[in-house]
Parts: C-alpha cells; sequence; structure tokens
C-alpha cells in the first residue's frame, strides 16, 4: 500500500534531492502544474538569454553573429546538449525542424536503406501526426508502399521480410504506457527492418539508451520535458553506423556539404548534419539551447524514481478519492511500464479538466474522455499531487464542472 496522507508528502518533499530544483523554473505562484508533457514551464534565464539574442546577436551584431555567436552550429551544439538525455554520442543527434517534419525525414532514409521492402509498421492509435506523416510518406513513395497499424502486444509478430522501417513512440501520448526498446528494436533488427522511436513524452522524463538498445533512428520534441518553448525546435538521431548511408530527401542547403559555396548541385554533408534542411530559427534554438541548461547536473535516475512515485501516489489517491465518481484509470498502475504522465477516463472529462484550470490545477484534455496529467519531477512535487487530487475530488463532488463556462470547447484542448 502506497502511503497518501499529507504528512506523507510533506516529508517526501522535504526529503526530496530534486525539490531544489524547482528554483530553475518561472512557475507562475498559485499555480499546481501538470502539462510540462505538453509545454514545458518556462526555465529562468530564457527570457534574459532571448533578449541578449535579440538586443546583441541579432540588433547590434547583425550578421556577423552567424560566425560570432555560432548561430550556424546551433542544431549541432544544442543536439550534443540532448545526446545525453537519449544515450546517444554527441554527434549522433541534432536539433531540427519539428518533430512531424522529422519523421518523414528518417522515415525515408530508412525506405532508401531497405530497398524492395514496402510496409512500414506503426501501432493504431499512435500520435496522428506519427501515422499521418507516414501515411503521406507512403503515398508519396508510390503504390507499393503501405502503413501498417498493428496492435503493440502483436507488432514484434508483425514485422517481416516486407517490412523497412518500424516506428513507434516509446512512451504512448495518452496512455504513458512504454515499450521495452530494446527488446522492441531487437525484434524489428531479427527481420531486417530498421527501427525509428519517437521520444517526445520521454525525452527529460525517462532514461532513454538509443544506443544501448541499437536502435536506427530517433525523433523527439523540444517544447515538452525539454521545455524550449511553444512551438520549441524538434531533434533528431541517427546511428553513427548508418550516418554516411543515410540519406533524407528534404535536401535542403543546410544539409549540403559546402552550403556557402552556393554550387547547384546537391551533396549531403557528412556526418548527422546531412538531416539539416533549411535556416535556423535562431530566436527559438536559443531558447531551447538556454532551457537545456536545466538538466546539467540533473541525475536522470533520480528523475525517474521521483516519476514513479508521484504517478503512484497520484494513481493511488485517484482509487481512493475519485473512483466513486466513476473515474477511471487509463495507464499501467505498473511503475516500470508507464512514463511521466497519468491518463484518467470520465465521460465528461473535458469540463471537469476546464474546472480544474480554472482552480489554478493545469492538465490537459485528449478526446475522447481523456484527462491528462504531467509529472515533471523538476517542478512538481508530492503535496502538489496530494493538493491536486483534493482539488479534483472537490469539483465532482460539487459538480461545478457542470457551469456552462467548463463546457465551452475550445481550439486547444
Ligand atoms: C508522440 C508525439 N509525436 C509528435 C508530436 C508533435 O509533433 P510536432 O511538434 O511536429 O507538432 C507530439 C505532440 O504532442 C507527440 O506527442
Amino acid at each position: 500500500m502506497i502511503p497518501t496522507s499529507l504528512d506523507w508528502c510533506r516529508t517526501q518533499d522535504a526529503r526530496d534531492p530534486l525539490a531544489p530544483s524547482k528554483d530553475r523554473f518561472d512557475l507562475p505562484e498559485g499555480v499546481i502544474y501538470m502539462d510540462g508533457n505538453s509545454l514545458g514551464v518556462l526555465p529562468k534565464g530564457v527570457g534574459d538569454r532571448i533578449g541578449s539574442v535579440i538586443r546583441e546577436e541579432w540588433g547590434r551584431d547583425l550578421i556577423k553573429s552567424w560566425n560570432t555567436a555560432d548561430w550556424i552550429n546551433l542544431p549541432t551544439r544544442v543536439g550534443a546538449k540532448i545526446a545525453p538525455l537519449v544515450g546517444a554520442k554527441p554527434h549522433e543527434v541534432v536539433m531540427a525542424d519539428s518533430t512531424s517534419i522529422n519523421i518523414f525525414k528518417v522515415a525515408a532514409a530508412a525506405c532508401r536503406m531497405n530497398p524492395g521492402r514496402t510496409r512500414i509498421i506503426s501501432e493504431p492509435g499512435n500520435f496522428p501526426t506519427d501515422l499521418y506523416m507516414l501515411q503521406g510518406l507512403a503515398d508519396f513513395l508510390g503504390p507499393d508502399y503501405e502503413l501498417v497499424t498493428v496492435d503493440r502486444d502483436k507488432i514484434t509478430d508483425a514485422i517481416d521480410d516486407k517490412t523497412a522501417a518500424v516506428l513507434l513512440t516509446h512512451v504512448h501520448y495518452v496512455s504513458a504506457d512504454m515499450f521495452d526498446m530494446a527488446a522492441v528494436t531487437k525484434a524489428a533488427h531479427a527481420q531486417g527492418a530498421l527501427m525509428i522511436w519517437d521520444l517526445s513524452h520521454s525525452t527529460g522524463a525517462v532514461p532513454v539508451a538509443l544506443n544501448e538498445a541499437e536502435a536506427d533512428f530517433a525523433v523527439g520534441c523540444g517544447y515538452k520535458y525539454l521545455n524550449g518553448g511553444p512551438g520549441a525546435p524538434a531533434f533528431l538521431f541517427v546511428a553513427e553506423r548508418h550516418q554516411d548511408k543515410a540519406q533524407q530527401p528534404l535536401t535542403g542547403w543546410f544539409g549540403h556539404r559546402n552550403p556557402f559555396d552556393f554550387v547547384d548541385d546537391y551533396a549531403p554533408a557528412g556526418g548527422i548534419k546531412r538531416m539539416l534542411v533549411g535556416t535556423t530559427g535562431v530566436l527559438a534554438a536559443s531558447a531551447l539551447d538556454c532551457a537545456l541548461d536545466v538538466f546539467s547536473g540533473v541525475d536522470m535516475t533520480l528523475v525517474r524514481q521521483k516519476s514513479q512515485a508521484l504517478t503512484d501516489l497520484f494513481i493511488a489517491l485517484a482509487h481512493e478519492r475519485l473512483a466513486r465518481f466513476g473515474v477511471g484509470l487509463a495507464t499501467s498502475q505498473n511503475p516500470a511500464r508507464r512514463g511521466s504522465h497519468v491518463s484518467l477516463t470520465f465521460e465528461h472529462g473535458y469540463a471537469v479538466m476546464q474546472a480544474l484550470i480554472d482552480r489554478g490545477v493545469i492538465g490537459d484534455f485528449r478526446a475522447p474522455n481523456f484527462m491528462r496529467f504531467g509529472f515533471t519531477p523538476l517542478y512538481l512535487g508530492f503535496e502538489d499531487t496530494f493538493r491536486a487530487v483534493e482539488i479534483l475530488e472537490e469539483i465532482l463532488e460539487t459538480e461545478t464542472w457542470r457551469e456552462e463556462r467548463f463546457n465551452q470547447v475550445s481550439a486547444v484542448t
């Protein structure tokens, strides 16, 4: 039995080695933020950094800053900062584009490396953009190509000698179910398929070991647990052993061997740089670069331990205090099998979430009936978790969620 008293929560906070890391963030007063899996909190220092990039690097030094402020190498510099969080070597990760675009690039590269194989495997209910981008790629590659979606427990059996690549999201965006990265990668390789991981809900929240698992490619978001800001650039990983063979189709000048030679014919850069496409968005890239500093000196084992403890506590409290209202659990009870968020089900989940946000507890809603709560150990504590469930219980008890204003559906949920 997991203890669920307020006193116990306070004791846990008092002895939490990660508690001081909350000071690294500009969290608004009175807010319990449980949506770091969607948009991370603003780290302190990012505002100043962007201000100085605007005033000094852009405003004063103008175009010289491509060299003097090393803007030109932002993609590889930021990639190298992300690398330790995903178990990769510094030159195997690059910051670029959005996760959607990166999916297209690495999946296309994987298909090209596996000629004669025409199936790409994923799972139904994967994050929509993953499926949409793969559908677009298969259409583009021609009528022989197809995206095949297979339920997660049957995926390893479905991989065959027609499979070019398998793309899965390591931690599922709704259920938080986590794949065994090494086992699935091994099963893909046994059939000659290449393995691509979407790490959007993993990076910065759970330890990831891409090279230990022998993964081929990976992609991930910069604006969730990496706290890079709304629409922050994404990243991608290409295993060192593939870097000279992997050729993505969006052959823009930033991926050229010598972009400033201005020649007519494309020649790919060596290494990870060939995965780049066009000019880096320097403001957004600088924000992510600075945000990543909150991870310096942070032990990801402690992050994982606290994330598991917080999600265990939340699940126990939900069972104790919310189940009687018909609230269900859509996340595994086994801490080893889940990432760092928990989804609860409730028929009127959207309205309940709006009422909760109105009380200062911010999570989000995913159709049709999931209330999603993210646990970012660097700025969320045990008492926060206790209070969040207490307020949720009050909202369900008093049925304030029935108020008209909580039932108006906004464009973004
Ligand atoms: C698993 C996963 N992949 C991709 C994305 C988003 O991709 P993009 O940044 O291109 O919109 C998300 C966003 O929530 C996601 O959860």
